[in-house]
């Protein structure tokens, strides 16, 4: 099967690119986040995808994943409402926030979403009397250390709390279906994934034993995308996540929630120097996108970018800060980078997930624009860009 791709403009596009819109400015491929869905659809042939739209709710990416037959992992009644609004049937989403707001529930009502997740007996009451009969699936706490974002500090009921609350939730009026767990984003191995469907397995059997049947088990999100320090093989990782589910949930209805995976190969920001100064012997360069526009991952997200400036020479240790004035505004210190003048431009590929969901316009910065590559480079004829291989 083929490998996963991602998508890079080369230099020639980011200068053209930067010529014809002010910086700084994303570039979203759209033939990117199909490649994606198509490739995990590949890879998890069995398993029903909902796009968790808060990594990038960018209302184009939800239009080409709900034609590709995508459903939709939601976590608020905005997210609700702009699905509606594009005409994306309810029953297409999952509402997957253990704790639901009572807003969340009248988009529910409005939208017809009628599947979602809990963790606490207080949530089943919520959903008991907000939308009665509604299928729930348990979240799940599952501990895994090594994810890149640990989701189970928040969320998730303990192992033996599992059934108990399962059997309130029946005994509530609702349709207890199954388990959803999250082992983390930015997943880089089968390893967390495979322990969590060992625990889930020996649940099911338990809850089979006494009479409860659960045929339907959400396996998340987390799955990855390439990262410069770690190497993992993604197809064997889907694999061996895949040969077990066929193994040991072979009627059971299976659904995951990736979010980064989808839209994070998909969209590069092109961003330009705006100051340079040197400060206790250290070179600062103040970019024209920062920590409260699309670097907001390097706080929210805890991710390191890799900057491309296309420039030749030795490297050396540089601070890169953003356009507020604000101190906090600092995206990276001791990073490796050749040296810059005002008005180079800095490509950051692979910043497609939880940059732009997450932008402000705080200080009056107005967040980076979004165009899509599959148009504008058939208006500025430009005919090159690296989508790679990993
Ligand atoms: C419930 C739930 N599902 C799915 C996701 C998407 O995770 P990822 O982007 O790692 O695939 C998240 C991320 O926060 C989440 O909280």
């Amino acid at each position: 099967m083929k490998r996963q791709g991602f998508f890079q403009l080369s230099q020639e596009a980011v200068m053209k690119l930067a010529e014809n819109f002010e910086t700084p400015l994303l570039v979203l491929s759209l033939d990117q986040i199909e490649k994606n869905y198509c490739f995990l659809k590949a890879h998890l042939p069995n398993v029903r995808l909902h796009y968790a739209m808060k990594a990038n709710p960018d209302l184009r990416i939800l239009e080409r994943l709900s034609e590709l037959g995508s459903s939709f992992d939601v976590a608020s009644d905005g997210e609700i409402r702009t699905l509606a609004e594009l005409g994306i049937d309810g029953q297409r989403m999952i509402y997957a926030n253990p704790i639901k707001t009572a807003g969340g529930f009248r988009a529910c009502a409005d939208a017809g979403v009628s599947r979602m997740t809990f963790d606490s007996v207080s949530e089943i009451e919520k959903i008991a009397k907000c939308c009665p009969g509604a299928t729930v699936l348990l979240r799940l706490r599952i501990d895994n250390t090594k994810a890149h974002v640990d989701l189970n500090k928040k969320f998730g009921a303990p192992r033996e709390q599992a059934l108990p609350l399962i059997k309130l939730a029946l005994a509530s009026g609702l349709n207890a279906a199954g388990i959803a767990f999250h082992v983390g984003s930015q997943t880089t191995s089968a390893e967390p994934y495979l322990e969590a469907l060992e625990i889930v397995r020996s649940i099911y059997a338990e809850a089979k034993e006494q009479g409860i049947d659960l045929h339907v088990l959400d396996i998340g999100g987390g799955m990855p995308v390439p990262e410069p320090k770690v190497r993992f093989n993604l197809p064997a990782m889907l694999g061996q996540i895949s040969a077990r589910l066929e193994e040991d949930f072979p009627n059971i209805e299976i659904w995951a929630e990736p979010g980064r995976f989808m839209c994070g190969t998909a969209m590069n920001l092109i961003t330009s120097v705006i100051g340079v100064n040197e400060r206790n012997g250290q070179t600062w360069y103040f970019l024209d996108d920062g920590i409260y526009g699309t670097f907001s991952g390097v706080i929210f997200d805890q991710w390191d970018y890799k900057l491309i400036s296309f420039k030749e020479g030795t490297k050396h240790k540089a601070t890169f800060a953003g356009p507020s004035c604000d101190s906090l505004d600092i995206m990276f210190r001791g990073k490796m980078t050749t040296t810059l003048e005002v008005g180079d431009l800095i490509l950051v590929p692979l910043c497609g997930a939880y940059t732009s969901a997450s932008a402000t316009t705080f200080n009056g910065f107005h967040k980076a624009q979004i165009v899509i590559w599959e148009e504008v480079s058939v208006a500025l004829g430009i005919t090159k860009c690296l989508a790679k291989a990993v």
